[in-house]
């Protein structure tokens, strides 16, 4: 039986565990040999034995996806292994929750460098490669799946470094989507909701049904990662979507907003009422996450 992905060679970054995990177990349902990378070795070999022990392809990487070289290793592994790549999974992460005024430099760095250095090293690194193929006429259709978060989209209370990190993840996915678009290359992101290691806590009041529908199993974040990362999905690039148990949904990017034009440079003292007449003008903006 042939898959929505059949063939179509996949990276997922932090596939040892949680929404990665599911993910690489989900492409490799859909006939996809899968490149299971995270830093954590035991992990990442009992996913490539599950997907194995299922008739499916995988193989191992541990690569520091924020390590110049270690992304290049993770593309290289696709090509040199399975000798082709069609989708990236950027993935990988971890948070270092603190309200900004007692946040270090270290837990700053750490989570920005995991997350935005995380996505766009794999990413220029696949992109590098996927430009030689389209020059050389083997025209790619070739998917990235980024994933930015709600904390990204619309602020969360104690972790701006995380919140900054997946923000710039969503302004990276329009900019790759715009210049790779002539190289046969898409780039979407999703804003996930699941219970997994890094959200055990938050979740922890959500109680896992006995039977039925477990709205925050990571494995429902997949199936729209998947389809996104078929040849289905040519037509969708730049989006951002949210996604959570059931629910698919949309998010809507920064737009222009009301605005009222001088023609001429403004005197400071003239801008109070200017700026309340924006304001009433503007729908209020959603609320930070965390905040009561
Ligand atoms: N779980 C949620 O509700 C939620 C919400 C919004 C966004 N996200 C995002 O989804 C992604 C997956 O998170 P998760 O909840 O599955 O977390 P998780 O902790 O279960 O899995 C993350 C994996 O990334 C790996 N990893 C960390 N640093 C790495 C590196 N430098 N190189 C390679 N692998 C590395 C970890 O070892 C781990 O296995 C993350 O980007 C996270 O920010 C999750």
């Amino acid at each position: 039986m042939s898959g929505l992905c059949q063939d179509r060679v996949v990276v997922v970054t932090g596939a040892g565990r949680g929404i990665g995990r599911a993910h690489a177990l989900a492409f490799a349902a859909e006939g996809a040999p899968v490149v299971v990378n995270d830093v954590d070795a035991d992990a990442t070999a009992e996913v490539v034995a599950e997907i194995e022990a299922l008739g499916g392809k995988a193989v191992a990487t541990t690569d520091d996806i924020a390590d110049w070289a270690g992304a290049k290793s993770l593309v290289d592994t696709a090509l040199t292994h399975f000798g082709r790549l069609d989708v990236l999974v950027n993935n990988a992460g971890f948070v270092r929750d603190r309200m900004l005024v007692n946040l270090g430099e270290d837990e700053w760095d750490a989570v920005v460098r995991v997350h935005l250095k995380g996505h766009f090293a794999p990413l220029r690194h696949a992109a590098e490669h996927w430009r030689a193929e389209a020059k050389a006429g083997r025209a790619p259709r070739a998917r990235v799946i980024n994933t930015s978060s709600g904390a990204g989209l619309l602020g969360s209370v104690g972790q701006g470094n995380y919140s900054a990190a997946k923000a710039g993840i969503a302004g990276l996915t329009v900019v790759a989507a715009a210049e790779l678009a002539r190289y046969g290359v898409t780039v979407n992101a999703i804003a996930p909701a699941a219970r997994t290691r890094m959200t055990e806590a938050v979740f922890a009041s959500m109680a896992r049904p006995d039977d039925g529908f477990d709205a925050m199993a990571p494995e429902n974040v997949s199936p729209l990662v998947v389809w996104l990362g078929s040849e289905e999905s040519a037509q969708v690039t730049g989006r951002v979507f949210e996604v959570e148990g059931g629910k698919v949904s949309l998010a809507q990017a920064w737009r222009h907003g009301p605005v009222v034009d001088k023609g001429a440079r403004w005197d400071p003292a003239e801008l109070g009422p200017v700026v309340k007449d924006l304001l009433e003008r503007a729908p209020e903006p959603e609320p930070v996450y965390g905040v009561s």
